[in-house]
């Protein structure tokens, strides 16, 4: 490992296109120091989700190379039983869409599934659970079916699961989606603490007002998967042209006047032929 300031994560000329086909990222480079806590920005479909799925070793790139705590981190690298459970670990990922991250029976055996397959002690896998439970708010959705719960709940139930893993480098894809504002300052806050505690943080996002709350630095995605930009959050806030490029902010709000407010007949010219 290398000494000074380390970097936790190096990505080097990422290309990733799904089936082949379908260009996800192109020769994206980033470095990420242990503590740092890097948001990912850009417009739908940029890369964001991508990019942290490589990150998190569940998806390999097609082209480049990805070095975690001093390692390869590869398909095959990824076949070793070892490096695998040392790796998974020390990654925690909260998807974009927590439906396809929740599954056990009960809130409890959701958070516990993660501490028994590491093979924990009973009474460690309880210590954690009660901990992470009290830290997420959920102590009186514990017995219910994750499944029966609104998408905020899940979404909390889904951080529980990750950080009862303790894990070093935390990845969370859009982690604010869809929360109420009550919610959202809270799991804000909750993203803070963690990064004061030393954890390492890669999110994405698209609300630009959370910023310089909770990144040190941004690095943003064009639409067509390349760097585009990349720098402190204040830095990228004021460069209103880059955040118009990247289509992070809209300067015409009203340009779609016209087709809400015209009359019927008048769509029937510019509609699309059926
Ligand atoms: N399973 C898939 N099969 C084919 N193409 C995909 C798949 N998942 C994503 N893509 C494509 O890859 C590109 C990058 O998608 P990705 O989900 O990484 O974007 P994103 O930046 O996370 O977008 P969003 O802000 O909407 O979450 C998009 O063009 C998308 O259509
Ligand atoms: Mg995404």
């Amino acid at each position: 490992m290398r000494s000074g300031s380390e970097s936790l994560l190096i990505g080097e000329g990422l290309s990733y296109a799904y089936l082949e086909r379908f260009p996800a990222l192109e020769k994206v480079s980033l470095e990420v120091s242990r503590g740092e806590r890097l948001a990912l920005l850009g417009a739908n479909g940029c890369g964001k989700s991508t990019l942290l799925k490589i990150l998190a070793g569940l998806i390999f790139p097609d082209h480049g190379s990805y070095r975690a705590f001093g390692e390869e981190v590869s398909a095959e690298r990824l076949e070793d039983e070892q490096f695998s459970a040392a790796f998974r670990t020390r990654v925690g990922f909260v998807f974009q869409n927590t439906d396809a991250q929740v599954f056990s029976p009960t809130v409890r055996e959701e958070i516990a599934f993660g501490p028994l397959q590491l093979g924990l002690a009973p009474a460690e896998i309880e210590g954690r659970v009660a901990e992470v439970t009290q830290m997420l708010e959920i102590g009186d959705l514990i017995e219910r079916a994750p499944y029966q719960l609104s998408a905020g709940q899940k979404k909390r139930v889904a951080i529980a699961s990750v950080l009862v893993m303790s894990p070093e480098l935390l990845l969370f894809d859009e982690p604010t989606a869809g929360l109420d504002p009550r919610s959202r300052g809270w799991l804000l806050e909750l993203i803070d603490e963690l990064g004061r505690a030393g954890k390492t943080i890669v999110f994405a996002t698209h609300e630009l007002a959370e910023l310089e709350w909770i990144a040190d630095r941004c690095l943003v995605l064009s639409e067509d998967h390349r760097p585009l930009a990349e720098g402190a959050p204040a830095e990228l806030l004021a460069d209103r042209e880059l955040l118009l490029r990247a289509n992070l902010i809209h300067e015409h709000a009203h340009r779609h006047g016209a087709v809400l407010h015209s009359h019927p007949h008048e769509r029937g010219h510019h509609g699309r032929a059926g």
